[in-house]
């Protein structure tokens, strides 16, 4: 998708899920919302969701797409670069990427933004796959970040 397109998407999403998010409090009820917003308006989403941590574990949360690896690897793979480099990582072919965790083989790119809680801790990441090579850049990451502040807003 073009830069100028993407940016004028992510904004209107954006002011969707704002409203959208202020009727529930509960986080997992706004998790669910912006994960489907997002891939059903972003056409080049292949998986959206969430990998939480619990127990230790890299764990699936809620997400949409096809069905995802329950749990990953401890620090393989892009979701946990992600979340042990506390930033953002963006993959232009997953298939460079040492380690990348292959739970569908359709993905061809990826990135990945630190979740964090109500304190600013990272508990897991939001994951999203492109069966598009180099789908993602610099706006989807700043804009993902901006997003998943939603879940904390009043
Ligand atoms: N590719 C990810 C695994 C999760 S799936 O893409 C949904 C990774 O390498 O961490």
């Amino acid at each position: 998708m073009e830069d100028h397109k993407k940016e004028g998407r992510y904004s209107r999403i954006y002011q969707q899920l704002e409203t959208l998010v202020r009727k529930s409090n509960n986080m997992q009820a706004r998790m669910a919302t912006i994960v489907a917003v997002l891939h059903h308006k972003m056409e080049y989403f292949f998986w959206t969701g969430f990998y939480l941590i619990d127990n230790g574990e890299m764990t699936v949360h809620i997400y949409q797409g096809p069905v995802a690896c329950q749990i990953l690897e401890k620090d393989k793979g892009v979701c946990w670069a992600a979340f042990n480099k506390k930033e953002t990582v963006v993959v232009e072919d997953v298939h460079q990427f040492p380690g990348h965790i292959a739970c569908d083989s359709r993905s061809n790119s990826e990135i990945v933004v630190p979740f964090k809680n109500r304190e600013g801790e990272i508990i897991g990441v939001l994951d999203v796959d492109s069966s598009e090579k180099a789908a993602f850049s610099e706006i989807d990451a700043r804009w993902l970040e901006k997003v998943m502040e939603l879940v904390w807003v009043s």
